[in-house]
């Protein structure tokens, strides 16, 4: 949940606003422009609370001796970031994945007798978006899915998020997306108000902190066949949104695919991919 009391014995004024935003920014890649500073004194009232700290100038000094110390920014990014996602968010885009681009791979694979398969959600929330590949690979490669060696990766920023997805037990606010009541009834079990994934599902993906600010972690990953960075280039000004697609492009293989949110492009910010366009929806590969 993220924290929304409003302690008005903290005020953020515009100054310290600018150098706290300023912080945060270098560390994450993560942009707030003028009209956040209520959002980030509504966020963060809580820290200052639990450090016992009296204002926001005196949290900015706290956060200038960390130096290497991680701990308070990850406490930040968990209160700052919005996590929102579902099962089978847009459909059209899963669609060409599952009917389209997943088979050509498979094939392309087997023909040669290479049974891996790298996939990578950049922003992975609380994992419904790796879970929703997991199901669909499972339903795709069915009883073959053993044979392959699957690596798929989920990461994200917020410790919280991550959590959550590890957890891989859902509220009714998860599936307001294109799920069905099938794959609901066979990859779930209702559990009171909460539905707990499948273990088997739950067992696939991997989920692991990274930040996409950080390209020389970015780096270390193993090439990637598809990589999904839905929703969170929002989060980024232009400067840090190129670098995170440099980096995407470099750690996705040749032939590999890289899909973006519903409303999202790289219009402005790369034209190293070629776009390929299917019914409602369209993906960069990278020749
Ligand atoms: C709106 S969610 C998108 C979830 C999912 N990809 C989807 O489209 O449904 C955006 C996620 O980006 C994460 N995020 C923000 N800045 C990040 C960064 N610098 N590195 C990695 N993840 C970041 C947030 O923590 C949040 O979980």
């Amino acid at each position: 949940m993220i924290p929304t009391s409003i302690d008005e014995d903290f005020d953020l004024g515009e100054d310290q606003f600018h150098q706290l935003r300023d912080i945060i920014y270098e560390k994450s890649g993560i942009f707030f422009t003028d009209n956040k500073l209520y959002l980030l004194q509504n966020r963060l009232g809580n820290r200052l609370k639990d450090l016992g700290l009296s204002s926001f100038e005196e949290y900015i000094r706290y956060l200038r001796t960390q130096n290497g110390n991680m701990a308070e920014y990850h406490k930040i990014y968990n209160a700052v970031t919005i996590n929102e996602t579902y099962f089978f968010r847009f459909q059209a885009q899963l669609d060409a994945f599952q009917r389209k681009l997943l088979p050509n791979l498979v094939d392309q694979r087997r023909a040669i007798n290479d049974r891996q398969l790298n996939i990578w959600s950049a922003a992975s929330s609380s994992g419904e978006e790796v879970y929703t590949l997991a199901m669909i690979l499972d339903e795709y490669l069915g009883s073959t899915l053993g044979n392959w060696n699957v690596q798929l990766l989920g990461t994200d920023i917020s410790q919280r998020a991550l959590n959550q997805a590890r957890e891989a037990t859902y509220t009714r606010n998860s599936f307001r997306g294109a799920i069905t009541d099938l794959q609901k009834e066979t990859y779930f079990e209702p559990i009171g108000n909460e539905f707990r994934l499948d273990g088997h599902i739950k067992s696939i993906p991997e989920f692991r902190y990274l930040n996409l600010n950080d390209n020389q972690e970015i780096g270390r990953l193993k090439k990637m066949d598809f990589i999904f960075c839905r929703n969170v280039l929002i989060y980024f000004d232009e400067v840090v949104k190129e670098k995170v697609l440099r980096s995407i492009y470099d750690v996705l293989s040749h032939g590999g695919y890289l899909f973006l949110g519903e409303a999202e492009s790289l219009h402005g910010i790369s034209s190293s991919f070629k776009v390929e366009y299917f019914p409602g929806a369209f993906a960069y590969k990278k020749d």
